[in-house]
C-alpha cells in the first residue's frame, strides 16, 4: 500500500467510528464515508480541467426561458413570517438528453439592483445546499421546532447580496435525474459541467443578473466545487470572446482544499485542543505519514484517536449534541445567537411536507425518494476528486478573480490547523501578516493577506458551519469580501 492510500485509510478509520457514534450533523458524516470511498485505487484523481474548445458549444446548452421567471416567483412559504425581499425557486434543465434538472433557491435582497449576485453551495459531495446554506447557515429562514413554521435569520446574507442557492449535483435534495444510472456516474467533473450549464440558463431566466458582479462562496467539499466552477467560467469566458459571467471572486470555508495537509492538520488540532493525546499524534505522524509507515500500528494509533471522540460533535468541538430532535407541537422559543443542535431534524420535517414542496415548485415530478439533506447513492459511487485544489485557487488569482478561504476555528472535519498548512502549502508571500479582525467590538477572528489576492481569516467560536454558529462575524466576513476591503482592525 502506497503512502498516498494510507492517507485515505486513515480518514476512513477515523470516520467510520465517527459515525456510529455520532447523533450529528450529516454534511461532515459525509466527508468521511467520501473519504473511504477515495480509497479506491481506481478513483479519478487528477485534476479538474473544464471541457475542451470544442466541447463548449453554448448554443447547444443554453436554452430559452421566457416567462419562466415569473413562475418560479414564490409568493409565501407556509409558516412563514413576513418579509419585504422577493424569493423564487425552480427546476433548471441541465441535460435533456438524460432528463437532468437541478433544483435552486433565490433569496434576492430588498434592494437587489444594487447589490452583486452570490451563489452558495454546500458540500458532502452530495449534500444539500438547501439543508445547510438556506435552511442552517445563510438564509432568510430557519426551521422551527414544530416542523411546519420559519423564524427569520436576523444574519441573513441577502442583506448584502441577491444570494442563489444550487442543489448539486442531479441527485442532492430536490435536483434529480430521470437516467438513474448518473446517480452511479456522478463526480466532481459532472458536477461542475452541469453547475456552469445551470448557471447559463439561469441567467437567461433572470437577465438583469447578467452583468452583475457574480461571486461564489461554499464551505466543505465545496472546496472543490467553487474553484472548479470558477475555472470552468474563465474559460468560458475565454473561449467565448465575452464576459459571459462576470466573476469578481471566491470564497469558501472550512474547506477541502489538499488533501495531505487536511488530514495531517485534522490530527494535529485534535492533540492541540486536549482531544487525543501528544503522544497518540506523535504515533499518527510517524506511523502513517513519515517514512517510517507501518499500517498495524498506524491503525492502533488511529483506533485510540477514536476512541477519545466518541459523542461529541466534531465538527464544532464545544457544542451540545442533539438529543431529543422529536417535533414539538408548538414552537420551541429560537434563540437568535445560538445555534439549534436538532436543526437538521426540523428542516427534514418541513422540506418532507407537500405544501412546502408545491409553495417553492420542488419536486414537481413526484421523485420516489424522500428530500434528504445528503444523498447516500451519490458519494458511495463518486467518480472523481482530485487530490488538490491549488492549482485552481492559484489560476483564479491569476486572473485578478478575488479569493478568500475563511476557516470557522472550533471546527474539528476541516480544522484551522489544516486549511493554514494548505494555504503554507500554496507558496505565497505574506502581504499584510496575520492580525486580529474585530466585530462587535470584539475579536471576529484573525486575518492575514497574501500577495496575488488571497486573504486567509478565521472566524473565533464557530464550527464547520460558520454562519450557523457565528452569524454576525460570518455576515461581516462577507460583506468585506463582497465589497473588496479590509476586516476592521488595527491596520
Ligand atoms: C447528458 O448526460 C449524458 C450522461 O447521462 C452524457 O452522456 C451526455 O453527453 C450529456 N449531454 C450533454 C449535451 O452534455
Ligand atoms: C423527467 O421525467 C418527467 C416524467 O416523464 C418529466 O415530466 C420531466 O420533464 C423530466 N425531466 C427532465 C429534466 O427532462
Ligand atoms: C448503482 O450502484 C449501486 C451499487 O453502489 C447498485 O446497487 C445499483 O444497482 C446501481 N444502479 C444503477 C442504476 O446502475
Ligand atoms: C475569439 O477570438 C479569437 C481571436 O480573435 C478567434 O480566433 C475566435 O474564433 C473567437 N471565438 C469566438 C467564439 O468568437
Ligand atoms: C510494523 O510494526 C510492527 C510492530 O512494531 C512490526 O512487528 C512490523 O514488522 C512492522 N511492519 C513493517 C512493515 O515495518
Ligand atoms: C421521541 O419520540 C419517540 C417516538 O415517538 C419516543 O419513543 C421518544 O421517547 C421521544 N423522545 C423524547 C426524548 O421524548
Ligand atoms: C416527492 O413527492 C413524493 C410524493 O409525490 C414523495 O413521496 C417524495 O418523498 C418527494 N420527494 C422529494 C425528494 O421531495
Amino acid at each position: 500500500m502506497g503512502k498516498f492510500t494510507s492517507y485515505f485509510l486513515l480518514f476512513a478509520l477515523f470516520f467510520s467510528n465517527f459515525i456510529a457514534s455520532s447523533l450529528g450533523k450529516k454534511q461532515s458524516e459525509v466527508l468521511g464515508k467520501f473519504y473511504k470511498a477515495k480509497q479506491d485505487s481506481a478513483f479519478g484523481k487528477n485534476y479538474y480541467k473544464a471541457a475542451a474548445v470544442e466541447n463548449v458549444e453554448l448554443d447547444k446548452v443554453i436554452h430559452p426561458q421566457e416567462g419562466l421567471k415569473e413562475k418560479d416567483w414564490i409568493n409565501k412559504l407556509p409558516g412563514q413570517p413576513p418579509v419585504k425581499f422577493q424569493q423564487y425557486g425552480g427546476y433548471v434543465t441541465v441535460n435533456q438528453s438524460a432528463g437532468r434538472a437541478l433544483y435552486y433557491y433565490f433569496t434576492e435582497a430588498e434592494n437587489s439592483n444594487a447589490l452583486p449576485l452570490l451563489l452558495w453551495l454546500n458540500g458532502g459531495p452530495g449534500c444539500s445546499s438547501i439543508a445547510y446554506g438556506a435552511m442552517e447557515e445563510v438564509g432568510p429562514f430557519r426551521a422551527n421546532s414544530d416542523g411546519q413554521t420559519l423564524h427569520r435569520n436576523h444574519y441573513a446574507w441577502n442583506l448584502v447580496a441577491n444570494v442563489l442557492f444550487l442543489e448539486c449535483p442531479a441527485g442532492v435534495g430536490f435536483s434529480y435525474t430521470n437516467t438513474s444510472s448518473d446517480l452511479n456516474k456522478t463526480g466532481d467533473s459532472r458536477t461542475v459541467s452541469d453547475n456552469v450549464v445551470f448557471l447559463l440558463n439561469w441567467l437567461e431566466r433572470f437577465p438583469e443578473y447578467k452583468n452583475r458582479d457574480f461571486y461564489i462562496s461554499g464551505e466543505s467539499y465545496a472546496g472543490h466545487y467553487v474553484p472548479q466552477l470558477a475555472h470552468t467560467i474563465l474559460q468560458h469566458n475565454k473561449l467565448s470572446n465575452k464576459t459571459l459571467i462576470n466573476l469578481k471572486g471566491i470564497i469558501i470555508g472550512n474547506a477541502v482544499i489538499n488533501d495531505d495537509t487536511d488530514i495531517i492538520g485534522m490530527y494535529e488540532y485534535y492533540a492541540s485542543h486536549a482531544l487525543i493525546s501528544d503522544e497518540t499524534f506523535l504515533d499518527i505522524k510517524k506511523y502513517c505519514f513519515d517514512n517510517h509507515y507501518n499500517k498495524s500500528n498506524c491503525n492502533e494509533a488511529v483506533a485510540v484517536s477514536n476512541n477519545n471522540l466518541n459523542h461529541i460533535s466534531i465538527y464544532n468541538i464545544y457544542s451540545p449534541l442533539c438529543k431529543d430532535g422529536n417535533l414539538t407541537k408548538y414552537p420551541k422559543v429560537p434563540s437568535p445567537l445560538v445555534f439549534e443542535a436538532c436543526s437538521d431534524q426540523y428542516v427534514h420535517a418541513y422540506l418532507n411536507r407537500r405544501d412546502v414542496q408545491d409553495a417553492l415548485h420542488a419536486n414537481v415530478t413526484n421523485i420516489k425518494y424522500d428530500w434528504e439533506s445528503c444523498s447516500d447513492p451519490l458519494f458511495y459511487n463518486w467518480k472523481d476528486s482530485p487530490a488538490t485544489i491549488i492549482p485552481l485557487l492559484t489560476e483564479s488569482l491569476e486572473n485578478g478573480v478575488q479569493v478568500w478561504i475563511f476557516s470557522g476555528d472550533i471546527d474539528g472535519a476541516v480544522p484551522v490547523t489544516s486549511t493554514k498548512k494548505s494555504i503554507k502549502a500554496m507558496n505565497l508571500i505574506v502581504d499584510q501578516p496575520w492580525r486580529s479582525w474585530l466585530s462587535g467590538g470584539e475579536i471576529g477572528g484573525y486575518v492575514e493577506t497574501y500577495k496575488g489576492g488571497l486573504t486567509f481569516a478565521t472566524v473565533r467560536g464557530a464550527g464547520h458551519e460558520v454562519p450557523s454558529y457565528q452569524p454576525a462575524r460570518a455576515l461581516s466576513l462577507i460583506s468585506h469580501f463582497l465589497s473588496g476591503t479590509l476586516l476592521p482592525g488595527n491596520h
